[in-house]
């Protein structure tokens, strides 16, 4: 078959600019669909990380104000191992220090309309006869509200087929009415079925309304988002638009998260060489100050500190976790009053709970490798990468069944240990009655080190590449390209 010229927008791209799991998937599905022969470029913002690792990108198109509200800019082209970026070039919006998305103060930067605005505008021009590449595009393929309003041009205006991906529906980039006609949008855009959502422009709401096909990335949160209690209002259009919606489970870099070649490590391991993940687990204990105990299991977190992942309930347990007897390390930050929580928690028990509020990749590769089990309780879990990371890790995870967590996490049970499916542990309800008692059964299951090792190697046996979601992407780019013409 004809490979395909694809469009992907992002507004993150590891390793330069990454707040969560978005980062990672918008490098590692690319270069999949790279590798299986597409023609893939990947649009993002030249923020200031990409202008120092590409300093002479040449310019390859003007971009003239495409809207009353926009500024110029320009589009850079780099290279990132084989892999085109197109850098959109305007300092104005984008060379800002620090989170792509928030000021130094925590909020939104107050022009995020206009920032992301632009970033869908022109994910939409490339994929139009106007585009300023002499490079026809097939698809566009948006992610999260960041770019989701792309597909609202190219509906109403002409040009290739688009895909929205859905990385978590709990923001829907909603902006005061007057974007509308500052982003020079058709008035005839502002109804229900159109950009409009509760009197506000939503640009996931667009994207979701307005997009070819849509996707999200697992088939247990495709499922979720069509129920009011997942929704985050945008149900009742997710079930009108059921049969365009696809759940494909994201996968992960196997080549940056591989135990038995990860420079982060002081010795890597492997599914048959798991003694050597001791080494790791000492080697934490002495990085991050705790006691240097074999006798004990050792919890691992590595997190954005939000109500989605339900880390607030660990709070609530503290030193429950203790008496186990367990230790904890935990890297992540965000909401403030979960930061000190934690900290106090560190400060309370010494040697035994350890709390790092920064982010750090490396730090983030040695918690997956040293600890013993990685909690994820969360409330709602799009896919969750780092579950994943633990599986390969040979660090079972404790999930919460959600979204992705329930596609790839098997509670261990008598049946599931026979049937050598059982690689973690599932929490059955949001409460610390509930997580106690399970943490209490990952420390007894701990002890019994023959069972153990089998969780430990059903887990790494799996496939987590990304090559068949890679597959999965291109048929539903195909699908989306023969609805649209
Ligand atoms: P989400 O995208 O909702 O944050 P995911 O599990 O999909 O959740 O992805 C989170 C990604 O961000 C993982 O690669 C994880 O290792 C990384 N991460 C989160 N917090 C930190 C941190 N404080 N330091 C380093 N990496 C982090
Ligand atoms: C979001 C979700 C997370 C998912 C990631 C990548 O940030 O919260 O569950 O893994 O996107 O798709």
């Amino acid at each position: 078959m004809n490979p395909l010229a694809i469009l992907f927008a992002t507004s993150e791209m590891a390793p330069w600019v990454k707040t969560g799991g978005l980062g990672d998937v918008a490098a590692a599905l690319p270069a999949a669909l790279r590798r299986a022969g597409h023609d893939i470029r990947v649009l993002l913002p030249a923020y200031p990380a990409l202008k120092e690792a590409f300093p002479g990108a040449p310019v390859v198109a003007a971009i003239p104000a495409l809207a009353p509200g926009l500024p110029t800019a320009r589009l850079l082209a780099a290279d990132s191992g084989g892999l085109p970026l197109l850098l959109l070039d305007c300092p104005e919006l984008y060379e800002r220090p620090g989170n792509p998305y928030l000021a130094a103060d925590g909020h939104d930067w107050p022009d995020n309309g206009r920032r992301f605005g632009l970033l869908s505008r022109v994910a939409a021009l490339l994929g139009q006869p106007a585009s300023p590449l002499l490079w026809r595009v097939d698809v566009v393929h948006c992610n999260d509200w960041q770019t989701a309003l792309a597909p609202a041009w190219l509906h109403y205006e002409g040009g290739a087929a688009s895909v929205v991906t859905v990385h978590n529906i709990a923001f829907p980039g909603c902006f005061e009415a007057a974007m509308l006609g500052a982003l020079d949008l058709p008035d005839s855009a502002w109804r229900f079925d159109g950009v409009e959502y509760h009197g506000q422009l939503s640009f996931l709401k667009a994207g979701l309304q307005l997009a070819t096909r849509i996707s999200t990335v697992s088939p247990t949160y495709a499922r979720e988002i069509q129920d009011d209690s997942f929704g985050y209002g945008l149900a009742p259009l997710l079930r009108h638009r059921r049969d365009d919606l696809r759940g494909i489970l994201n996968g992960i870099d196997t080549d940056i998260w591989n135990p038995a070649a990860d420079p982060a490590l002081v010795q890597g391991y492997a599914a048959n060489r798991l003694a050597a993940k001791r080494a790791n687990k000492l080697a934490l204990q002495r990085e991050l100050g705790l006691a240097e105990a074999a006798d004990r299991p050792l919890f691992g977190v590595v997190s954005r500190l939000t109500e989605q992942k339900g880390l607030d309930l660990l709070l609530d347990i503290g030193a429950g976790l203790t008496a186990l007897p367990a230790q904890l390390a935990l890297l992540g930050s965000g909401d403030k009053a979960m930061e000190a929580g934690f900290m106090a928690l560190a400060e309370r028990f010494p040697g035994q709970i350890a709390v790092r509020l920064k982010f750090d990749e490396g730090l983030a590769h040695r918690i997956e490798a040293g600890a013993d089990c990685f909690l994820m309780p969360s409330r709602f879990e799009p896919c969750g990468l780092n579950q994943m990371y633990s599986l390969r890790y040979g660090t079972p995870p404790l999930v919460r069944a959600t979204g992705g967590l329930a596609d790839t996490v098997v509670d261990t049970t008598a049946a599931t240990l026979a049937d050598k499916t059982a690689n973690g542990f599932v929490v059955a309800d949001l409460t610390p009655n509930a997580l106690g008692e399970t943490l209490e059964r990952v420390a007894r299951t701990w002890q019994d080190k023959r069972i153990w090792l089998r969780l430990q190697q059903n887990g790494m046996r799996r496939d987590f590449s990304w090559k068949s979601a890679a597959g999965q992407y291109i048929e539903l780019y195909r699908d989306a390209i023969a609805a649209a013409h």
